[in-house]
């Protein structure tokens, strides 16, 4: 059995780096161990109402693609098997079984590496309002959830707090140097590319989405988490092909419902009722069962 809501971790075993605004830190020797809790937030907020299984599906689509994209570049994954790898942690095991991941420590690059096969979200905002993404100047003839003809790169600052920044890839290209800028791009993309195909086989659009990447002592590896709902928005192909674009398989019951609160999106975040908890923790199983294949009964039952 596993814990059917998880807001925080506590565990006194091993030292906590950072507690992120979803995911718990800890520092497991040669290795950190990543805990993906149900907590959600959006606009950079993080709600007082966890997601019933949240964690479960970031940390198991995480896994996915992980193991998917291996072999485009290698990456922090290590393992899963956090109770065989780590039994001092025995006594969590609700919380921690399938919400945790132990990864390869590494120095966190500090851009978000950002790609975008349809307009929408922040780079919507910023076209509505300028024309503009990412600093290129895009016309007049786009609309919400515009196929772009090839995927853009509009890579962003990772700000330690508050919101992140979009620049160009120039001003990239100018902290982290010409040839890690192209080789990231080019990563980045190819990536996204790669996972669009898959996620299309399976019905979904992936929209867009935000990867980390940090080095080792080995070199470059994509690191954090991957594809996920929380760094990415998947659009049933269903849906978009009826006019439905934004409809995104993540947290957008969340989003939908604080602004017809007319929140102003700085804290304290508003109080989410129940249904819109219920109907969200539903929208994440959805996609982790859609893209994985497995549910959670299926996930439990191989405990
Ligand atoms: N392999 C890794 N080595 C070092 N740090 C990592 C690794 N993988 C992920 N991280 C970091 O762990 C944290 C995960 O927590 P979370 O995503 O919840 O934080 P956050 O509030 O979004 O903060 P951030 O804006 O830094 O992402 C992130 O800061 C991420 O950069
Ligand atoms: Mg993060």
């Amino acid at each position: 059995m596993i814990d059917s809501l998880v807001a925080r971790t506590d565990l006194e075993a091993l030292p906590m780096i950072k507690r992120g605004k979803v995911r718990d830190l800890y520092d497991a020797g040669n290795a950190y161990l990543i805990v993906s809790t149900d907590r959600l937030s959006a606009f950079d907020v993080v709600f007082n109402e966890p997601i019933p299984y949240k964690g479960v599906v970031l940390n198991m689509i995480a896994e996915y693609w992980f193991n998917q994209t291996k072999d485009f570049v290698p990456n922090h994954y290590l393992s899963t098997n956090i109770m065989e790898d780590l039994p001092q942690l025995y006594e969590h095991k609700r919380e921690l079984h399938l919400r945790s991941m132990l990864v390869k420590k590494a120095q966190v690059l500090p851009f978000e590496f950002i790609v975008r096969g349809y307009l929408m979200g922040s780079a919507y905002k910023e076209y509505k309002k300028t024309g503009k993404i990412a600093g290129k100047d895009y016309g007049h003839g786009l609309v919400l959830g515009s196929k772009f003809g090839e995927p853009l790169f509009t890579p962003s600052t990772k700000a330690e707090v508050g919101h992140d920044v979009n620049v160009t890839y120039e001003y990239m290209s100018n902290e982290l140097g010409t040839e890690l800028s192209e080789k990231l791009r080019d990563l980045s993309l190819e990536l996204f590319q790669f996972a669009s195909r898959e996620a299309m086989k399976k019905g979904l659009i992936l929209v867009d989405t935000k990867f980390e990447f940090g080095t080792t002592e080995d070199g470059l590896i994509l690191i954090d988490e991957v594809f996920t709902p929380d760094s990415s928005r998947y659009v049933l192909k269903s849906d978009y092909d009826v006019g439905f674009i934004d409809r995104s398989l993540d947290k957008q019951f969340v989003r939908d419902f604080v602004s017809s609160e007319g929140w102003n999106k700085e804290p304290p975040p508003p109080a989410l009722p129940e249904d819109i908890v219920q109907k969200t923790s539903e929208r994440y199983m959805y996609l982790m069962e859609l893209l994985t294949g497995k549910d959670l009964q299926e996930l439990m039952g191989n405990e």
